[in-house]
């Protein structure tokens, strides 16, 4: 028994007015169709068929980024309708698949237990179709369930094909399915487009079966919650479909211990891991493959994206960070904008407008405030005045400077690359330094303060001060 999977991602999507697919809008910084993607591929045993069209290309080269080559690519010449869709995808289902999921790719919300759930009740009762249905506080704009007398199902009403007493129904279609794959090879081409649009209704096949006569059994649904179902199809609908996801998520690490002060202003990616104790201010933006250790605290409006953050740092409010690695107890910010490949190891303490750029800071370094590190490497416990600036660039390359242990860079310096400065050295404030600095020396780049001798009048009639040279 192998269960394929289709995944639905060739419309045009209209209702978003975008030159983008609908497909590759994000949500929860991943492309809306990612999630059901990730569904599908979790629950079948062969790979996932992803039905193509409109920006096939685009939509193509952002799932191989994701997915790799764990799916394959079918392609709907011209996006005529779900029905279409699953017919341009089925020569290329394993034939030894006894039963098919099909998915909408701009149903994102769907969790992996209720498809889960429609798999195996599709499996136990034989039945030739089994679909997910919702009860919507508002059906406007989804296909409607119509039950006959006797409960069963007998067919699904699109919006635009319904009477009004069928438009009053408030049990609507999901969009999720669980076919029989012999009735589904056997029938997608009976599907007609004789209604408003005409296009190709998937939905179809749900009255084709029961006229029938049902053979396989009637028709199986399983009831999920509204928020589940929820579809994309304009950026309302988008927003909605945010915050649902990005609270579920959010819910899941409170639950593991983190501390979230203001779920609702508080955006945590799925790739991101986060220790217990980890406590979360308002604002703050979480991304990518960024992981925090035990006890953090990041606090109001950080932006951190693919950083792993040691145990028991201190992220003061309103830094950046992309692409760095923060050692344990190190405090960074207020302001600090940490780039790639900035290192700060344990007990480092970078502050208040300071940059950080493809630079390690060892152990204990100190950069307090206002200053540039690129292309660097700062020794263990060496201080760094306000003001610094690595000159790494002359306009071609970039250069490196090397600060050693226990040095102190006084404020102001200028320190131009290709640069070393040894051990326990000293840059008087307000040098430009262009040579080496030898260890244990003091280097002044700077021309000496002359004070000029002054005459003081005090004009005795006006009673104000006057200089004269
Ligand atoms: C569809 C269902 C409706 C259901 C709703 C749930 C049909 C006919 N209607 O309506 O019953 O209540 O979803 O959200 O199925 N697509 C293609 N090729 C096409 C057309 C669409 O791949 O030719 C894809 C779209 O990219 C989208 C999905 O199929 O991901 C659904 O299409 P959409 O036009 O959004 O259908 P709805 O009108 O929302
Ligand atoms: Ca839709």
């Amino acid at each position: 028994m192998k269960t394929g999977s289709i995944i639905l991602c060739a419309g045009v999507g209209t209702r978003m007015k975008s030159a983008k697919s609908k497909l590759l809008h994000e949500l929860l910084g991943k492309p809306l169709c990612y999630w059901p993607i990730k569904n599908a591929l979790a629950l079948s045993s062969t790979k996932p068929i992803v039905v193509l069209s409109h920006q096939a290309k685009e939509v193509e080269e952002v799932l191989r980024f994701y997915f790799h080559d764990t799916l394959v690519f079918a392609y709907q010449e011209s996006p005529n309708g779900t029905g279409g869709a699953v017919k341009a995808a089925i020569k290329n289902l394993d034939p030894e698949c006894t039963n098919v999921v099909v998915l909408y790719g701009d149903s994102p919300l769907l969790k992996k237990e209720s498809l889960a759930n429609l798999i195996a009740r599709q499996r136990s009762t034989t039945t030739a179709v089994a679909l997910l249905s919702s009860l919507a506080p508002n059906p406007t704009g989804y296909g409607r369930i119509v039950r006959a007398r006797d409960q069963e199902i007998s067919a699904i009403v699109e919006e635009q094909n319904a009477s009004s007493l069928e438009k009053t129904i408030t049990e609507v279609n999901a969009g999720t399915y669980v076919f029989d794959a012999d009735f589904l090879r056997n029938n997608i081409d009976k599907i007609t487009n004789n209604n408003v649009k005409k296009e190709y209704y998937i939905t179809d096949l749900v009255h084709l079966y029961m006229k029938d006569g049902a053979k396989l059994g009637p028709v199986a649904s399983l009831s999920v919650p509204y928020e589940e179902m929820h579809g994309v199809n304009d950026r309302c609908q988008l927003a909605y479909a945010e915050n649902i996801l990005r609270h579920r998520l959010l819910v899941d690490w409170m639950l593991e211990g983190v501390t979230i002060i203001d779920p609702q202003s508080t955006i945590i990616e799925e790739s991101v891991r986060l220790a217990k104790d980890v406590v979360i201010y308002p604002g703050v933006h979480l991304r990518g493959k960024t992981h925090i250790g035990e006890a953090t605290i990041i606090e109001n409006g950080c932006v951190i994206k693919d950083t792993v953050i040691e145990k028991n740092a201190h992220i003061l409010p309103y830094s950046c960070c992309d692409q760095a690695y923060i050692g344990e107890n190190t405090e960074v910010g207020p302001f600090a904008r940490l780039r790639p490949e900035a290192r700060l190891e344990n007990n480092v303490k970078v502050g208040n407008f300071v940059e950080v750029k493809r630079a390690r800071l060892k152990k204990g370094v100190k950069a307090g405030h206002l200053a540039y590190i690129g292309d660097a490497e700062i020794g263990e416990n060496s201080n760094i005045g306000a003001g610094t600036i690595t000159c790494n660039y002359d306009g071609k390359n970039k250069h490196r400077t090397l600060i050693g242990d226990g040095c102190f860079i006084g404020s102001n310096s200028t320190l131009i690359a290709p640069l070393a400065i040894g051990h326990h050295a000293y840059v008087a404030g307000g040098s430009t330094i262009t040579d080496e600095v030898p260890s244990k020396s003091l280097a002044i780049g700077r021309s000496r303060q002359v004070n000029k001798t002054q005459r003081l009048l005090i004009k005795e009639s006006r009673g104000d001060a006057v200089v004269e040279k």
